[in-house]
């Protein structure tokens, strides 16, 4: 973990941020898998890693901000546990590297709460996303399970959003750690992208290289060659010559901050032309927007202008017609782009999502569009220095969707859905980046990852 006084100043900026009352953050509880002692991989919550930064479940961190003393309630290890899981330091010992003084069992935390409940005081606390954590919530606050939600502290999250969005040098290191060992398993990945390989393989071997770094994956590694479907987990088909292979993946690092990068390639390792010119619409749109990313911009604008780069682009190859500033506006290029550019990174892959999206994203000035493919944007807001955000644009062939708007005619004036009609088994093409916002502009974070089309080739020769 960090060093124990980015632990205090994180907890003692909240304490300022957030008036008065008591501020309750549940650490996560090991969940079973198939049966109760079969557990899946442990994962801390993030919130409880910022500010009170241990790994370990079955925890819960209190932040007195009238009486300004920290807690850390959970139980030490007996003998049952040493023997069959190790021994750990004791909860005091556990506090102490992070700066906490005052620990207690974690019985003893409902007396705490209904103390304070009593007192009059309030208890904030965020959404949570497990069903177990919802549960404890509603034991300790006296409510219904379904009520939980209606009780979370809107203050608390968007003090807790306005700490985790600005990430600091020793965050940025960790991310750039978690994109080094992305490298290796991109790079390997399309090293394996051979004919006649199935997709579990390189899927198993990317998320290996994860493991054998410190990490898990960040998320379940998505690869297919069938990249149209844009979060296709399924690993069962063999490659072959003529598709291209879709991986978006990244890994945690030892400390849980997180790698997203997503890398398309054409099995076997050469572009046909086909394949080149849809790679080249993509990329010039990745670094097109790469770089207008500064402080004040809003990332919707960016949004929008690489999707104006991937419509003049499609209209360069037929597949779009028509005046391009017009089609953007009316949302036409999302059958072919249908999903936002990108979300912030940091200690979860979309970073702080379980606080809510639109209060990580959007703000009172830009609120979210309703408009198809630009209404997927998980960041919208302006950029403000210290942000760590993906740049993953890209272009799909979905033949559902391009029978749908065809039966619909829509937008017949910009789509020609004669020439779409070719592109139906040609799948999808994204690619990915994790990009700093600087003092002026922008730094994509860690070694680079082979991304045009020559370096793709050399890497896979
Ligand atoms: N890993 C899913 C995404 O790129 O957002
Ligand atoms: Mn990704
Ligand atoms: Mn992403």
């Amino acid at each position: 973990m960090f060093a124990k006084n980015t632990y205090i100043n994180r907890r003692n900026q909240l304490k300022k941020d957030v008036a008065s009352g008591i501020i309750l953050f549940p650490g996560n509880k090991d969940v079973a898998f198939n049966y109760p002692a079969n557990t899946f991989t442990f994962r801390q919550d993030s919130n409880f890693l910022y500010f009170f930064g241990l790994n370990h479940a079955d925890l819960a961190g209190i932040i007195d901000i009238d009486n300004n003393k920290d807690y850390i309630f959970g139980n030490d290890v007996d003998m049952d546990d040493i023997i069959w899981m190790g021994n750990l330091p004791t909860i005091k010992e556990q506090a102490a590297e992070v700066g906490v003084e005052n620990t207690a069992p974690l019985t003893s935390m409902y007396d705490f709460i209904t103390d304070a409940i009593k007192a009059g005081r309030k208890i904030h606390f965020t959404s949570p996303y497990r069903g177990e954590i919802q549960m404890q919530l509603a034991d300790l606050l006296g409510i219904k399970y379904t009520n939980v939600k209606n009780y979370t502290s809107v203050e608390l999250i968007k003090a807790v959003i306005k700490q985790r969005s600005i990430k600091s040098l020793e965050e940025v290191a960790e991310i750039e750690k978690a994109i080094a060992t992305a490298y290796d398993m991109h790079t390997t990945a399309m090293k394996m992208a051979k004919p006649g390989i199935y997709e579990r393989e390189i899927a198993g071997k990317m998320e290996g290289i994860a493991l054998s770094a410190g990490g898990p994956v960040s998320f379940p590694v998505i690869l297919s060659i069938n990249g149209q479907t844009l979060h296709n987990h399924y690993h069962g088909n063999l490659l072959s010559e003529g598709r291209m292979m879709v991986a978006d993946a990244g890994c945690e690092t030892e400390l849980n901050y997180c790698s997203d990068i997503t890398r398309t390639v054409p099995v076997g390792g050469k572009f046909n032309q086909r394949q080149k010119d849809v790679y080249e619409i993509v990329l010039k749109a990745n670094m097109k927007a790469i770089e207008a990313i500064k402080p004040g911009v809003p990332y919707r604008e960016i949004h929008l202008l690489s999707a104006r780069v991937i419509a003049d682009g499609l209209k360069e190859i037929g597949l779009m017609k028509g005046n391009m500033e017009e089609a953007v506006s009316k949302g036409a290029h999302a059958m072919f782009f249908p999903h936002g550019l990108g979300h912030m990174l940091g200690l979860d892959v979309h970073d702080m999502e379980g606080l809510g999206e639109n209060f990580v994203g959007y703000d009172d000035e830009i609120k979210r569009s309703s408009q198809f493919g630009t209404a997927f944007l998980r960041l919208g807001k302006r950029l403000q220095q210290g942000y760590v955000l993906t740049v993953e644009p890209g272009i799909y062939f979905i033949p559902a969707l391009i029978d749908q708007w065809k039966a619909e005619n829509k937008f017949t004036e910009f789509i020609n859905y004669d020439k779409a009609e070719t592109f139906k088994d040609f799948g999808g093409i994204r690619i990915e980046d994790d990009v700093l916002v600087t003092a002026d502009s922008y730094k994509v974070l860690g070694k680079p990852i082979p991304k045009t089309v020559a370096e793709i080739e050399d890497t896979m020769k």
